[in-house]
């Protein structure tokens, strides 16, 4: 199973298996990840599953689409490697991605 690290805002990590085909959001909040909130549910309509995706895993993964898109540009903490990790599918692919968890915004 796909190795997925956590980093929060407070600098605690967690490592979780994760199952391919799970989003990252269910992911975090099985796992109680500090700072993910998903409180739309992963429908694109909050922006607090706010993440920043490792360098080297910012090509791996297909580009947001229009909508994750315009969510982001609401964060003000948005950087590269922004991401909203509800629209991420964990896959083999993915093994050893860290995702840094941002403050509040
Ligand atoms: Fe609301 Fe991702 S959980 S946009």
């Amino acid at each position: 199973m796909p190795i997925v690290t956590f980093v929060m805002p407070s600098g605690r990590v967690v490592r979780i298996e994760a199952e391919v085909g799970e989003s990252l959001l269910a992911v975090a909040l099985a796992n109680d990840v500090e700072g993910i909130l998903g409180e739309c549910g992963g429908c694109l309509a909050c922006g607090t599953c706010h993440v920043f995706v490792a360098e080297a895993f910012t090509r791996v993964l297909p580009p947001p689409a229009a909508d994750e898109e315009a969510l982001l540009d609401f964060a003000a903490n948005r950087r590269t490697g922004s991401r909203l990790c509800c629209q991420i599918r964990v896959s083999q692919a993915l093994d050893g991605i860290v995702l840094d968890v941002p403050g509040q915004d």
